[in-house]
């Protein structure tokens, strides 16, 4: 068996080669809520960070550590602006108690941290901090947006406009930061929704139509609707509904991972986030997962008895993909509880702000494989309400950290849309986002809906009268909701207002970068190899 080994990164540390902190010394103690400067774990870097957890360790005389009761102090610290799932165990040679500041007072509903800590990080840990990371990971397509004037070549028109007042753009439901912060910036800077618009299809810069009373007044209407009373947007209730009911983020023993290592299959994963396994659990070095059916075990031996018995060589439910080695499962949360919860349980180790745990009844699960001669291996999957009030067509997504960042993601996205197409609807991501999810989203809906404004163009009948497209035209072709549409085509910054009109260009840097993305994108979802029909869930009373 291949095992990814494990870093060498005993989570206690058994010998004290750096100042460790007698009991004597209780004014160097620091209490949960306090903020101090913490030394990232690659590089020398200080970082302020929350304390949300002290323990201290006896140190026996033999390991070094001096005298007989002499404890060596351990923090849990949520670095401020950071992912959580860099938060750790360090001891307290990584703090600087020169800068300690008082604890913050948190915004009520602020999800536990004080900061939220939206910053991106792979699986490894490496971390950086919001605005740095984003800035490359977009990089690529915001450079290639640049000046309009060089933009002649490819003209499309584009028409209507809708608030993206209720789920809020991408950026401002991203966990992490405040979410009125992001939301009041993305409102000044919408340019479909701010300005009063003279037309409402707009083709050419020289061909516009008239906007209809009715769009103008609900457009602005909901701009309206999304001020508070203050003046700032409104801070949405806590939705009790989707993947959201069961969110316990204030709760301090949900804020600390609990998990340290999970095996499953030919993997050794390093768990994210606390997730609600048994107690029992959080006791053994390692939790051992059957990769079929999911079930946890507490040790090796137990899961190779498991594995003798366990039937399961693929996921249940229907197979309703297969192409080459890769297949999606369908599986019912109502008829396939205890994989669903098993499900459920493996995800929140890699899920912050939402998931479900138990009732798993109204939810579909759509799991995606890689099948060899031994099974069919879980890589990810994403879960969907049977029935969405918002049209949510993804509750939550996720690829195992083994199999990140090889476009799975943008995969199980796709498949997510071409299932809204066969049920002829449109749909969106329930929010918020994780910073994870946005930066794939954006790229997914970059990508399709450039190829979609291409595609038009192409099928233009005069290439010198460039074609006329509305935001509707974009969302039923790609079934990419609205809000979505819009937010997309204004953070390309591919919308622009010219001669009193609405006109989309796709400058030669867009495409440029279009087609290195494209490029990378080696898989794809066939539709032909869909086999798939929805289901009207509303017809069927329970599900
Ligand atoms: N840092 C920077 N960029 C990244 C990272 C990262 N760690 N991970 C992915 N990306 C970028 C990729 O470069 C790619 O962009 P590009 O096409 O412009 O190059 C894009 O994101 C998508 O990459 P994929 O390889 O297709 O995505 P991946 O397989 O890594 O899966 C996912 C993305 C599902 C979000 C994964 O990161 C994950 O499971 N994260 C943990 C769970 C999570 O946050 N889920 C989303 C929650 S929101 C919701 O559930 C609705
Ligand atoms: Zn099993």
């Amino acid at each position: 068996q291949q095992h990814q080994k494990p870093a060498q990164q005993p989570h206690l540390p058994t010998s004290v080669s750096t100042p460790s902190l007698g009991r004597s010394d209780s004014l160097l103690l620091l209490s949960e809520g306090f903020v101090a400067p913490v030394r990232l774990k690659n590089g020398g870097e200080y970082r302020l960070a929350e304390i949300l957890s002290r323990r201290e360790i006896p140190v026996s005389p033999s390991s070094g550590g001096g005298n007989a009761d002499s404890s060596l102090v351990m923090y849990y610290v949520h670095f401020e602006d950071f992912n959580k799932r860099l938060d750790e165990w360090v001891s307290a040679d990584r703090i600087d108690f020169t800068g300690v500041q008082p604890p913050r007072v948190r915004p009520p509903g602020s999800g536990g941290s004080v900061s939220g800590g939206g910053g991106i990080a792979g699986g490894n840990g490496m971390a950086n901090p919001v605005s740095g990371e984003r800035r490359s990971v977009l990089g690529a397509a915001e450079t290639g947006v640049g000046a309009t004037s060089t933009a002649a070549s490819s003209v499309v028109g584009v028409a209507d406009s809708v608030s993206n007042s209720r789920a809020g753009t991408p950026d401002s439901t991203a966990s992490g930061g405040p979410h009125h912060h992001h939301n009041h910036h993305q409102q000044h800077q919408h340019p479909l929704l701010n300005k009063k618009r003279p037309y409402s299809a707009i083709c050419l810069a020289d061909s516009g139509v008239d906007q209809s009373e009715d769009e103008a007044s609900a457009a602005s209407a909901a701009v309206v609707g999304t001020a508070s009373a203050n003046g700032g947007p409104p801070l949405p209730p806590p939705r009790q509904t989707g993947s959201m009911a069961h969110n316990h983020d204030d709760n301090k023993v949900m804020r600390m991972k609990n998990i340290e290592w999970i095996e499953l299959g030919r993997y050794r994963i390093k768990p994210w986030y606390f997730s609600p396994y048994p107690v029992e659990l959080t006791k053994v070095a390692c939790v051992y997962l059957c990769e079929f059916c999911l079930k946890y075990l507490k040790s090796d031996t137990c899961l190779r008895r498991h594995l003798t018995k366990c039937q399961l060589r693929h996921p249940p439910g229907n197979e309703i993909y297969r192409r080459q080695n890769l297949s999606f499962f369908e599986i019912d949360g109502r008829k396939n509880k205890a994989y669903s919860q098993h499900l459920c349980l493996l995800a929140k180790l890699f899920l912050d702000h939402k998931t479900l745990y138990y009732d798993t009844d109204p939810f579909l699960f759509y799991v995606l494989c890689e099948t060899d001669s031994v099974g069919c291996h879980i890589v990810g999957y994403f879960s969907k309400e049977k029935e969405s009030a918002e049209d949510f067509n993804v509750a939550c997504i996720l690829v195992l950290p083994p199999f990140q960042r090889k476009g799975y993601g943008k995969l199980l996205i796709e498949f997510s849309y071409e299932l809204s197409k066969l049920e002829g609807e449109t749909g969106s991501p329930e929010k918020p986002l994780s910073d994870l999810g946005l930066i794939s989203y954006r790229a997914y809906w970059s990508q399709t809906l450039i190829d979609a404004l291409l595609e038009i163009k192409r099928s233009a009948p005069n290439e010198n009268d460039p074609p006329s497209v509305t935001i509707n035209d974009l969302s039923e072709r790609t079934a990419i909701k609205r809000e979505d549409v819009i937010s997309t085509l204004q953070h390309l910054n591919l919308v622009h207002y010219y001669k009193g009109v609405y006109v989309i260009v796709l400058t030669k840097e867009a495409l440029d970068a279009h087609s290195r993305t494209q490029g990378k994108r080696r898989i794809r979802i066939d539709p032909k190899c869909l086999q798939w029909q929805g289901k009207d869930w509303s017809k069927r009373g329970r599900w």
